[in-house]
């Protein structure tokens, strides 16, 4: 299993990925759309020379008090193929790409998903780190991991994803 930063001949197979996991194309559109953007990174999973796990991050800003340009991300969306799940694949992009944000100069990053999940890669409730979704969303599923110890410290506010975003609500 590989996981590396995507290549201009993976799009269709990242769209592909991303249709089979959530069964719609929201998810493939929304990366379609957002590729290319400043501060984006697109991350995909080989076994086999076949790109069976695909993971997005995107830029999101604090509406509020926050230190002046604190490099944030969204990590989203995370997809596996549904025969290759739950073996350990989708935590392996999420190390690996939380690694790779840290290296870019990512202070934070903030993800919208199962409560269940996340938390083993460090991710806590961002409404203790002061931070708030714009979306209407159960407290747990909103959450955030700081790769600098600190960064949060001082902050309150409004996530806001890319407008992007704003189309799939
Ligand atoms: C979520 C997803 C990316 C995880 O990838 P994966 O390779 O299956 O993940 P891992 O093997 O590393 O971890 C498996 C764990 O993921 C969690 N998980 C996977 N699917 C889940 C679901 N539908 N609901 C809750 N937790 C889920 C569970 O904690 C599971 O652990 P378990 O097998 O002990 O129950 C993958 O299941 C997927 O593509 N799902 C469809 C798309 C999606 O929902 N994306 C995430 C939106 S937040």
């Amino acid at each position: 299993m590989e996981i590396r930063a995507e290549k201009p001949e993976d799009v269709t197979a990242v769209r592909k990925v991303n249709i089979a996991a959530f069964k719609r194309e929201n998810e493939a559109d929304l990366v379609d759309q957002l590729r290319g953007v400043a501060s984006t990174f697109s991350f995909v999973a080989v076994e086999s020379e076949q790109i069976v796990g695909h993971i997005f991050y995107s830029p999101v800003e604090i509406e509020g008090e926050c230190a002046d340009n604190l490099f944030i991300l969204g990590l989203a969306p995370i997809a596996v193929l549904p025969d290759y799940q739950r073996q350990g694949i989708g935590s392996l992009l999420i190390q690996h790409s939380l690694k790779e944000c840290d290296r870019l100069g990512c202070k934070a990053v903030v993800v919208l998903g199962y409560p269940e999940y996340y938390p083993k890669f460090g991710f806590v409730p961002a409404k203790e780190k002061g931070l708030r979704c714009e979306y209407t969303v159960p407290d747990e599923a909103f959450m955030v991991l700081e790769l600098e110890n600190g960064a949060l410290d001082g902050c309150s506010g409004t996530v806001k994803y890319r407008f992007e975003f704003s189309q799939f609500e």
